[in-house]
């Protein structure tokens, strides 16, 4: 039987989302295959595009963020699935007439993925536009779905999420919803469970029993750059905390799932948020870059805090004890997203360590990017030395041992979403934990901002959160001299 085509529906067409990352993703999809020849892509926007006009400025996209792989002969091929439509969000009758114009293309019963790639705060109106003009409903027969995509961030605190989510739950049943956290389709952070879950010698050693301490950090060189505008009204902790951050500590901290269905995996990720413990105010710390407020866009007088750390309890058998320490922030000395995992000291050490040398321990990095791979620190004889020791890595990396790049988040997201899979999405946004932070940052002032030079670690209150508990930030998967001071 031929199969059902499908039409992807891309509200926020002209924007750079859509340009950057989803028709790059699509796009590489066709050319290796996995996108069927059924699928169509339609654009809405306000942009006076004609589809020719659309098609050349996405071409312009893929060639510049997915060079390597642009061929002009695919892209011809591919091309001709792309289709844009002019309409306004705020218009309740450009609907329908999508609703005519996406029936004209298909010409019979089709799947249905909205892609909502709009600004946030025109998600809850397309979905009401989307119901009221019954474009969200399944049919004719059980394999003709309606699917929708909403990107991040999904509200700004607890109350507008689950406002957000009655909005959508009144259109849209939660298996026909997609909530995008782009760090679940990286590929390290997939194989996270897999490393996990797929070998024997990991998971007996992976609880408080053999665990110091968890760190997750997220660095980024970049600045707010052209985004200032929706970044000072975000700030770092609903930019990249509330999901990302969260995201990754809970394919670390979580229980094995009964199985790699969706709700199983979602479910003990669930367990992962209801555990953490309301994390006070003295284990945050929150800083602005040097020269932030200068951006355009930013208030003068802006308090959005562009790096933050903080420390949290996860109350459970597995982990009371052990403190998981989260920072990230833009402008930053480096690039990269690591999970540390520091394993207990030996009960007893018999070998004498040199003066002045601190005893290294155990060190699991789990490398998200941009040099994924995994290490393993472990101490070593020294050759020749009487009872010296160093610090050496195992390591293992993506881009030596497997071919061909690492594909893009969005590539695999956008598959599975056409596929019908859940597992990358996510289900609840864990705003409990979240919210409080946010209160005492924002109404109380507390803690009060610190401002820290481009190209550092942060400020230094930062490493006060962990030197006051004896530890320091841990980097495994860069150099380490680039890292942080030592603790005093
Ligand atoms: C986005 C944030 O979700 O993630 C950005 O809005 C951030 O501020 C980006 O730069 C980081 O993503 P990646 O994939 O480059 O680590």
């Amino acid at each position: 039987m031929e199969s059902i085509p499908t039409t992807i529906v891309i509200f926020g067409a002209s924007g750079d989302l859509t340009w950057r990352k989803l028709i790059p993703a699509l796009y590489n999809s066709f050319k290796k295959g996995r996108l069927s020849e059924r699928v169509n892509v339609v654009g809405f926007a306000r942009r006076p595009y004609t589809d020719e006009t659309f098609r050349a400025a996405l071409r312009d996209g893929v060639a510049k963020f997915s060079a390597e792989s642009f061929d002009a002969t695919v892209w011809g091929k591919f091309a001709g699935r792309l289709h844009y439509f002019q309409g306004n969000l705020d218009v309740t009758a450009d609907f329908p007439k999508l609703e005519t114009t996406l029936q004209a293309l298909e010409g019979g019963p089709s799947n249905r993925l909205y892609y909502l790639a709009t600004a946030p705060e025109h998600y809850a109106i397309v979905v009401g536009e989307l119901g009221a003009a019954g474009m969200a409903k399944q049919g004719p027969g059980p394999d003709v779905w309606r699917r929708i995509v909403i990107e991040k961030p999904f509200g700004r605190d607890l109350e507008s999420a689950l406002e957000l989510n009655r909005a959508v739950h009144a259109v849209f049943d939660e298996s026909q919803v997609y909530r995008i956290d782009h760090y679940l389709g990286k590929e390290t952070a997939q194989n996270i469970l897999f490393f996990r879950f797929a070998n024997t010698i990991f998971e007996p050693v992976w609880n408080r029993r053999y665990v110091n301490n968890v760190q997750v950090t997220v660095s980024e060189t970049v600045d707010v750059g052209h985004r200032a505008g929706y970044y000072d009204t975000a700030g770092v902790m609903r930019d990249m905390f509330q999901n990302h951050l969260l995201q990754l500590l809970a394919l670390v901290a979580m229980e094995a799932p009964s199985s790699f269905s969706a709700d199983a995996v979602r479910n003990e990720k669930a367990k992962v948020f209801e555990s953490i413990r309301p994390v006070a105010l003295a284990d945050t710390v929150r800083g602005q870059y040097a020269g932030y407020r200068d951006a355009v866009g930013v208030a003068p007088d802006s308090q959005t805090p562009t790096f933050a750390a903080l420390k949290l309890n996860i109350d459970n058998w597995r982990w009371q004890g052990v403190p998981f320490y989260l920072r990230s922030g833009k402008a930053m000395a480096r690039k990269t997203s690591e999970i540390i995992i520091e394993f207990q000291r030996p009960p007893h050490l018999m070998f004498r360590l040199p003066e002045g040398r601190d005893f290294t321990p155990n060190i699991l990095s789990l490398c998200i990017q941009p040099d994924e791979g995994i290490h393993l620190r472990f101490e070593a004889k020294l050759p020749d030395s009487d009872q010296e020791m160093r610090s050496v890595d195992m390591d293992f990396h993506y881009g030596s041992l497997f071919t061909g790049t690492l594909p893009e988040a969005y590539e695999r997201l956008l598959l599975e979403a056409l596929a019908g899979d859940a597992s990358l999405f996510t289900r609840s946004a864990s705003w409990k934990m979240v919210d409080p932070i946010l209160q005492g940052w924002e109404e109380h002032n507390d803690p009060p901002l610190t401002v820290y030079p481009v190209g550092s670690w942060g400020p230094g209150e930062a490493d006060q959160l962990l030197a006051r508990d004896d530890r320091r930030w841990r980097l495994g998967c860069i150099d380490e001299k680039d890292g942080p001071p030592a603790a005093p």
